[in-house]
């Protein structure tokens, strides 16, 4: 069996077309729709059932556009949503699972965990790690400053440098692993290298997430058999498109995206 119908992915904003870029680096045949709830953003400031009715909204919109899988690319609509998913019409997958797999591969037991308040709030991570690894040291801290830089393209500032300074020297050499559990922070991934040093090793959930979308291709027997195409990219976001494009240019780097579209799913 095979199956051409997009791979659907959704985040509050932008940040998760850190996600797509990995999903699309790793699997170039499968069409991807992303949807990017700009109108609502951010979710990591917003409780628990605001996140849980966004998501919902967001998840609906990509099954109307019949999507075969649903990527919850946003940390913390994952740390909310994916406990609560156990039915859905077709496979859902978070972000966090890819993640918290790669930590405690890497860990000898202390693990960091950087994300929104809200990610951070929830526990998630935490929880999951220590399923994984009983009895393992998990340290976080809510790190919301680091969104608006990455947006405003302070990658490699020095102001995102002393920012990440302050909220990451809790961490230095008391972690050997860090979990960077929010979409944008793998674009900080350097700046918070610096900080840390060599010894820390950082985890990128969004490529720990490809890998999983990739693994759930080959277990629902989803894969798509049309190998002469690259497969399409269809973005679109529920505000502002043309503000859009703009960033999500720089969250995309290299890749070429010529438009955005816009949905009202509100
Ligand atoms: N996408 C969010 C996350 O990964 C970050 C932006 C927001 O707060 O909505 O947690």
């Amino acid at each position: 069996m095979s199956d051409r119908r997009p791979i659907g992915i959704f985040d509050s904003g932008l940040g998760g077309l850190t996600v797509l870029r990995q999903i699309h680096d790793l699997l170039p045949r499968e069409p991807l729709v992303y949807l990017g709830d700009t109108a609502r953003v951010p979710y990591g400031s917003k409780s628990e059932k605001t996140v849980l009715k966004y998501s919902e909204n967001n998840i609906r919109y990509l099954e109307r556009h019949d999507v075969k899988m649903v990527v919850v690319a946003c940390n913390t609509a994952s740390a909310y949503v994916i406990p609560l998913l156990k039915k859905h019409s077709v496979p859902v997958i978070g972000v966090i699972e890819g993640g918290v797999e790669a930590a405690v591969k890497n860990s000898g037991g202390a693990i960091g965990v950087i994300g929104t308040e809200a990610t951070i709030n929830s526990k998630a991570y935490e929880f999951a790690i220590n399923r994984k690894l009983p009895g393992a040291k998990v340290t976080s801290k809510a790190c919301p400053l680091f969104v608006p830089l990455v947006e405003e393209g302070w990658i490699d500032s020095p102001v995102t440098r002393a920012v990440a300074s302050e909220y990451l020297e809790m961490f230095y050499e008391k972690v050997d692993t860090l979990v960077l559990g929010c979409t944008h922070y793998p674009l900080l991934k350097k700046t918070i290298g610096q900080v840390l040093g060599t010894a820390t090793i950082l985890v990128d959930s969004a490529r720990e997430t490809a890998l999983k979308v990739k693994e759930a291709l080959g277990q629902y027997d989803l894969f798509t058999d049309d190998y002469m195409n690259v497969g399409s990219i269809e973005i679109v976001v529920t505000d502002s498109p043309g503000r859009s494009l703009r960033v999500a240019k720089r969250m995309l780097g290299y890749r070429k995206i010529e438009k955005i579209g816009y949905v009202d799913i509100i």
